[in-house]
């Protein structure tokens, strides 16, 4: 196994002369922005609320308002969080590589408010709700970051067919949109350096993402405050925001995200 050393000057080297990037997120990301993650033992949402019963088909028709409460707690707690460094510095990189493609498997929009264009969601968005029945798209309305607790709320109807308007986000047991998918996995083929940042890996189909960037030999490095499971090799360990400022400093210049 490379050293931190090691990795992290390869890592500059192949992203001074990479063509195209795939920086791929996960809810890691957004932590220093105040946003929980899903599996951390003590603070992450699935060690706080059981996903069976509010990230599932089945668990919106049990009790519609117990999960739009939920994901309207959640759009709150976003629309207060503000886009952090590693936001600013991965929305910097368009800068200093011609091509690069951010993916990320978060519903928030803090990628997009930092200043990065297109970014793929592959598990869709806390703001594009849709409606449960007919799956007409819903306007929001936008969100005064108000809820600073999760309360069951009653979802609203759609005005086409009186449907239960539920959040847009992808579900347990539901498949990934198929477009944004097909779209990252070819922009994970075509990359030269793929960076994976905050992400547990273990939610398939999104997880096969940086390995087939490195089937097709790109440089695939990892950013995470913990050991990834199945990656021996490649990674920084410690936060994002730390990592991706002493990269892109390093490989561009002083100034890159401030
Ligand atoms: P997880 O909670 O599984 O993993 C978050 C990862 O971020 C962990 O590996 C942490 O060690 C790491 N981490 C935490 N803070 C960090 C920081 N400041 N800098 C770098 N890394 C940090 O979240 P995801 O991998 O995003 O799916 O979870 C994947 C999917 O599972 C989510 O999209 C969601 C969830 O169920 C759906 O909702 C469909």
């Amino acid at each position: 196994m490379r050293t931190h050393e090691a990795v992290f000057s390869h890592a500059v080297e192949q992203l001074r002369s990479a063509r195209r990037v795939v920086v791929f997120t996960g809810s890691g990301i957004s932590a220093e922005s105040g946003i929980s993650t899903f599996r951390d033992p003590l603070h992450g949402l699935w060690a706080k609320f059981d996903p069976a019963q509010l990230a599932t088909p089945a668990a919106f028709r049990k009790d519609p308002a117990l999960v739009w409460g939920w994901y309207e707690w959640r759009r709150a707690q976003v629309a207060r969080s503000v886009p952090n460094a590693g936001h600013r510095v991965i929305a910097a990189l368009r800068q200093c590589v011609p091509d690069v493609v951010v993916v990320t498997q978060n519903v928030d929009d803090l990628h997009e408010r930092a200043g990065s264009e297109g970014v793929i969601h592959l598990h869709g968005s806390l703001n594009a709700a849709r409606c449960f029945a007919c799956a007409r798209p819903w306007r929001l309305d936008p969100c005064d970051g108000g809820e600073a607790t999760a309360t069951h709320l009653e979802p609203p109807r759609c005005s086409h067919c009186n449907g239960r308007i539920r959040p847009g986000v992808v579900w347990f047991g539901e498949e990934l949109p198929q477009a944004p998918l097909k779209d990252a996995i070819n922009a994970a083929k075509a990359c030269d350096v793929l960076i994976s940042i905050g992400t547990s890996g273990l939610v398939y189909p999104a997880a096969q993402i940086p390995g087939v960037a490195q089937q097709q030999g790109a440089t695939v490095v990892h950013i995470n405050t913990q050991p990834v499971e199945g990656v021996d090799d490649g990674l920084l360990l410690g936060t994002a925001s730390e990592w991706l400022t002493r990269l892109l400093s390093a490989a561009f210049g002083q100034s890159v995200g401030h």
